[in-house]
């Protein structure tokens, strides 16, 4: 096996408010490439803060994050958007969609910037999977919120990611489509060795990783595997 994330002490802190508020501290933890890893905790804990910190959207006020070999710590701004386009799929707790473009369009962002071939019929391929070839020429705010999550499921897919990051993949889903787009995660997982590591407040989507990172107040207050019988 080999390591696919390494975190090193990580600490966050944001200077926007009249004093420096400290959302992370003293974070340590390793995944292992095809790993699958659920992080948990309360609103406010810091777990968006830090998947975008994993994934290199943003950068640590310190510590390091090593992400398949690659420390991103010094990288700039357009090292780090390399990084992620080579290895790195993304899914946003309010999607992110790029509003002036269709469904269709948006899924076929990231394969036009990999320079793929044929990139109309992958996008409508993924669109299909998560259930939405015949609403690709609708407009982000045609969707439902479950929807626009679906296509930002597709979206990170065309990515062909090593690891995918998922922040709360199913909390705008009706269950029936809560538990397709599981499958889907763990298909991929499954079928590419994608590394997953999903926010969640859904503790029996946790329990079907191979691991749970609890998180409280910025820190990790326990990390551990999840027993073989409780998973998928
Ligand atoms: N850009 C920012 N500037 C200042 N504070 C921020 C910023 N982004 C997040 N925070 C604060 O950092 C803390 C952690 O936020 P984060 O979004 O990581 O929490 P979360 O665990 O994902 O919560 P939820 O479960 O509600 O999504 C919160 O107190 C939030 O207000
Ligand atoms: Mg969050």
């Amino acid at each position: 096996m080999s390591t696919i994330l390494d975190i090193q002490n990580l600490e966050k802190i944001y200077h926007s408010g009249d004093k420096p508020l400290t959302v992370l501290q003293g974070i340590n933890f390793t995944l292992e490439a095809g790993d699958t890893c659920a992080i948990v905790g309360p609103s406010g804990s810091g777990k968006t803060t830090l998947l975008g910190l994993c994934a290199g959207l943003d950068r640590a006020t310190s510590g390091s994050v090593i992400l398949n070999n690659i420390k991103l710590d010094k990288l700039s701004e357009d090292e780090r958007a390399q990084v992620r386009n080579q290895y790195v799929g993304f899914i946003f707790q309010n999607f992110q969609l790029i509003p002036t473009l269709t469904a269709l369009e948006n899924v076929m962002v990231p394969l036009e910037l990999r320079g793929e071939r044929n990139v109309h019929g992958q996008a409508m391929e993924l669109l299909s999977r998560v259930g939405l070839a015949e609403r690709h020429d609708h407009y982000p705010t045609q969707l439902s919120g479950g929807e626009q999550q679906r296509v930002s499921l597709a979206r990170a897919f065309s990515n062909k990611p090593t690891i995918l990051f998922a922040d709360e993949p199913t909390g705008n889903l009706d269950e029936e489509t809560g538990l397709r787009v599981e499958k889907l995660l763990f298909d991929l997982n499954r079928e590419a060795g994608t590394t997953l590591v999903l926010v969640t407040h859904d503790l029996e989507l946790a329990e079907k990783t191979d691991r749970i990172i609890r998180i409280k107040g910025g820190t990790v207050v326990s990390d551990e595997k999840v027993q073989v019988e409780n998973r998928l």
